[in-house]
């Protein structure tokens, strides 16, 4: 098996963070960083201000028919134990358990939609989350995005703490035009049955895990048919991705 350069060491961070100082760091640097990560430092706790700066690349991003549909919830401090229960990370690694004891993320955004669910509500989620992740990364965070979740766990975590934000609404129900597309869709809706005191329910999607990462990473080139599973050796979790040969769809232009 071939093996790469790893990611940038302390010494190179070094540089990284005064180039930092100095001004963003590149986009290649931000990919490199940008891994999924499972361990976090429990000694860094992140703060409602650091979730803030992320959740406002989403004032700045594309969105199909510029709709912007997508809401943030943000889980910090004693919350985040919630969610922690609620997710499962690394499965295919499922004899390690992770996240290890002690290594748990403290905070976490929960991505959700009072829309439909849908092809362009996706493609919103996907841009959304790794544009945060880009972001997590230039604060010198990680993250990692969770799909493997409780619905009913979240869905009722979410829901079932907007009334402060929406109490008026409640009384108005009839008012909101959302209301009746929501409930021609509540089929699709099924796993998200708590009560929501606005009357409109807030569909989680997809959660970020933010932290500070105590994980070390290394990318390792792969060919198509090559196994694409992320493993662990010595300690380093190792992350297949396709070379760019098998990427580009070849044709006979000069
Ligand atoms: C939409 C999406 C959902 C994911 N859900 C999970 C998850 O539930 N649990 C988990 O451990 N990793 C999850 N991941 C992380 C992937 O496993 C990870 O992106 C992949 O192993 C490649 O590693 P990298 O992100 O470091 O490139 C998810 C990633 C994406 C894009």
């Amino acid at each position: 098996m071939e093996e790469h350069k790893a990611l940038p060491d302390r010494k190179s961070f070094k540089a990284t963070k005064k180039s930092r100082a100095e001004g963003a760091l590149p986009l290649d640097s931000l990919l490199l960083r940008n891994r999924s990560c499972r361990g976090y430092d429990s000694n860094y706790i992140v703060s409602k201000e650091e979730l803030l700066k992320i959740v406002e690349v989403n004032t700045k991003i594309a969105s199909a028919r510029n709709q912007q549909v997508l809401r943030f919830r943000l889980v910090y401090g004693t919350e985040a134990k919630e969610v922690t229960k609620a997710i499962k990370l690394g499965g295919a690694l499922p004899e390690l358990n992770l996240p290890l004891p002690g290594t748990e993320p403290n905070a976490y955004i929960i991505i959700c939609t009072e829309e439909p669910k849908g092809k362009w509500v996706d493609i919103d989620m996907g841009i959304s989350a790794q544009s945060m992740l880009l972001k997590a990364v230039d604060l010198g965070l990680n993250g990692i995005c969770i799909a493997a979740f409780n619905k009913e766990k979240i869905c009722a975590l979410v829901n079932g703490s907007r009334q402060a934000e929406c109490s008026a609404p409640a009384e108005h129900a009839s008012e909101q035009p959302e209301c009746s597309v929501q409930a021609e869709h509540a089929s699709d809706q099924a796993e998200c049955s708590a009560p929501a005191e606005c009357g409109r329910q807030m569909e989680p999607l997809l959660i970020l895990a933010i932290g500070k990462s105590i994980e070390r990473f290394q990318l390792l080139p792969i060919g198509q048919e090559d196994e694409h599973n992320y493993f662990r050796k010595n300690g380093v979790h190792f992350v297949p991705k396709v070379r760019i040969e098998d990427l580009l769809i070849w044709t006979n232009q000069k």
